[in-house]
């Protein structure tokens, strides 16, 4: 297994962590980069700060060994295996998405490697995944909605469910992060809802 995550500037860096933690402990190996407004709101929210160009990826992963399985590229590097059709990949996730990322995926304009690494995953009809966060949204961004779902992406808008009674951060996060490794084929132990819960 292996897979694109690319992290941007929307609220969310913590789906982003615990999506790498998940996809990591399934051994699945990851072509990770973060725009650097990603590092500026995932520094905001956790007060981790990392550098786009070159991040102590230690601040990413709680298990060192993980990191033997995470390739980083820097997000201004258009030429990185990731911007490639020839590099095959299970799957590319942008978690957190911004309105941003999202209109520049909707528009092709290919100018960031994030961007870049969209389009080539949507035109060679890989599986694309974009964890959208926003609110309230703009007739823009629901039009920019649509026009990536019918280009083949999935939109995966941030919202956490609680009919499981999630009791910590953790848990509401994963309402969100497992049914995204569930649609990218990763095993994980997750709450299923079931007859009788309701
Ligand atoms: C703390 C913080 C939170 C933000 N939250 C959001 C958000 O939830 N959604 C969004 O679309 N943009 C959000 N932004 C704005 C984006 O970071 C900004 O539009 C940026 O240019 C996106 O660039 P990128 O898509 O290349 O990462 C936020 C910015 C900051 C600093």
């Amino acid at each position: 297994m292996k897979f694109i995550v690319a992290m941007t500037g929307a609220s969310g860096g913590l789906y982003a962590l615990r999506c790498l933690k998940k996809m990591s402990e399934a051994g699945a190996q990851i072509d990770l980069t973060i725009s650097e407004p990603g590092c500026i709101s995932l520094a905001a929210e956790t007060g981790i700060k990392l550098n786009a160009h070159s991040p102590d990826m230690s601040r990413l992963f709680d298990d060192a060994s993980a990191l033997e399985r995470v390739e980083y590229s820097n997000p201004r590097d258009i030429g990185a295996k990731m911007a490639s059709g020839s590099s095959p990949h299970d799957g590319m996730v942008i978690i957190p998405c911004s309105m941003g990322t999202l209109g520049r995926i909707a528009h092709g304009t290919s100018d960031d490697l994030i961007c870049r690494a969209a389009d080539v995953t949507l035109k060679e009809k890989r599986k694309l995944i974009l964890v959208t966060r926003e609110m309230p949204l703009s007739l823009i961004h629901l039009r920019n909605m649509v026009a990536v779902t019918e280009a083949g992406a999935q939109v995966f808008h941030a919202c956490p469910h609680f009919y499981h009674r999630p009791q910590t951060v953790e848990e509401v996060l994963d309402t969100v992060v497992d049914r995204v490794l569930d649609h990218l084929g990763v095993p994980i132990n997750t709450q299923r809802w079931k007859e009788g819960d309701a």
